[in-house]
């Protein structure tokens, strides 16, 4: 990650393309940080300071400056778990990937289900010049499914949501509670919708692939089956419920149905579930094995149309970081998950690039839409506000196995891919967090 230095230089972004749908704004123009806060938009705005020893002047021909991500799902493994990854290496790898926000599930060792593991995680991340972390409490005592958390107290300490990610909140009447106490905390329920007795045993989708290769299936309806009683709760009991990476069609058209019906349940998708499918399991490549399973072509298609429709209203990482301990073993030996924060942005572009996702879609999805899901400012082009902003080159050819990655682990099946698009800088919370600009994209 970039030094603090030039944290507090004035930044000029001369011509570039500003982009914010929440305001509207899609103009070429330049764009002054000073002191950590937007402070023009304009064409010629940074005139006076071109040549100014206080300024950095920043060539935006051809790039973007847009609202930086907030990412609503990643595994940063700290507490207990470091060897796969730590709250420092995540942020360094959600600044390179444009995030100036990132939300930490709590299935660390131990769980963050008290008010110690909450506070333990922001004082590591007040360590790191880094992006903002927001912890995610635990729905259940050790996200057992059965005595739900103190609440209040994880609220208290700085938690911004409750999930029991990695594993279901199975027992209705358990789920039924949570999502009643929770909102007295202002705060949403996160299922990680997997209805564990249909998916006993299962580490890949069901369907012709996974018989095919003879390996156990978990069936879509083991995630809509959750989701559906998950609706009527939240519907019951007037609370707000988010359903976590989303895979299946019939999920898709649940969270629509449920939409239309005017109650507030919202979803994320993430990019490993937009881009691939169940037959990128063929070669039986770990690398491909992910909870939920990747499906198939008509589920990613009806993913694509729901992002960009705005029935999904986040894309969300679930960066997943295993060592090769856990992943170079055989198909059904290894752990499930995908590190995601350095990637996603350049691999989601590319459904731009084909016509199939507009851009303020894109853009909504990865910033404003998962700030609201935590109540959090989202973070604006707006003049006044405190400057989290990411640059891009949106034509720039990378492929991350040839960078440095800052992500402890590569268990990634994009390892090769040609990726058309890059962050080149990440402002957050006012300070410039990871800066490429000069390297034309790769940090060293
Ligand atoms: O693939 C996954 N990996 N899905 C989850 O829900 C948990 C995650 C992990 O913690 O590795």
């Amino acid at each position: 990650m970039s030094a603090a230095v030039s944290d507090r230089v004035t930044l000029v972004f001369r011509g570039v393309r500003a982009i914010d749908p929440a305001l509207g704004l899609d103009a070429t123009c330049d764009v002054v940080v000073e002191d950590g806060v937007v402070q023009a938009v304009g064409a010629g705005a940074g005139d006076a300071l071109v040549g100014s020893e206080r300024a950095r002047v920043i060539d935006g021909t051809g790039r973007w400056l847009v609202p930086a991500f907030v990412d609503l799902h990643a595994h940063l493994r700290e507490p207990g778990q470091e060897y796969k990854e730590d709250i420092a290496s995540g942020l360094a790898a959600a600044a390179a990937g444009g995030y100036a926000h990132v939300c930490v599930m709590p299935n660390t060792r131990p769980v963050n289900d008290t008010r110690a593991v909450t506070e333990l995680m922001l004082a590591r991340a007040r360590e790191v010049h880094g992006p903002t972390l927001h912890p995610i409490g635990a729905i259940t005592v050790g996200q057992k499914g059965a005595q739900l958390t103190e609440m209040g107290d994880l609220r208290e300490a700085g938690a911004v949501a409750v999930s029991d990610d990695g594993v279901c909140v199975m027992n209705a009447q358990v789920m039924r509670r949570a999502l009643e106490y929770a909102s007295h905390f202002g705060m949403p329920v996160i299922q990680h919708a997997e209805d564990h007795d249909l998916t006993s045993g299962a580490v890949m989708h069901e369907g012709a692939v996974s018989a095919r290769l003879g390996l156990r299936g978990w069936p879509r309806v083991a995630e809509d089956i959750i989701i559906a009683r998950d609706i009527l709760l939240a519907e019951y009991t007037k609370s707000r419920y988010h359903a976590a990476h989303i895979s299946t069609l019939g999920a898709v058209r649940l969270m629509r149905e449920a939409k239309a019906r005017g109650l507030e349940v919202t979803c994320e998708v993430t990019p490993h579930h937009l881009l691939l499918t169940d037959a990128s399991v063929i070669g039986y490549d770990t690398y491909c094995k992910v909870n939920p399973p990747l499906r198939e072509e008509q589920d990613v298609e009806a993913l694509v149309t729901a992002l960009a429709d705005g029935t999904l209203d986040a894309i969300a990482t679930d960066h997943a970081p295993h060592s090769p301990l856990e992943k170079e073993c055989e198909f059904d030996a290894a752990a499930p998950g995908l590190m995601g924060l350095e990637l996603c942005f350049g691999l989601l572009l590319e459904l731009v690039h084909a016509g199939r996702v507009p851009l303020t879609r894109l853009l909504h999805a990865l910033s404003t839409g998962p700030a609201r899901i935590i109540g959090l400012a989202p973070p604006s082009l707006r003049l006044g506000a405190r400057a989290e902003l990411c640059l891009v080159d949106p034509e720039l050819a990378w492929s991350p196995g040839q960078v440095t990655l800052h992500t402890k682990h590569k268990n990634t099946p994009f390892m090769d891919r040609v990726i058309r698009g890059k962050v080149l800088l990440t402002l957050a919370r006012g300070e410039v967090v990871f800066d490429a600009v000069a390297r034309g994209g790769s940090e060293s």
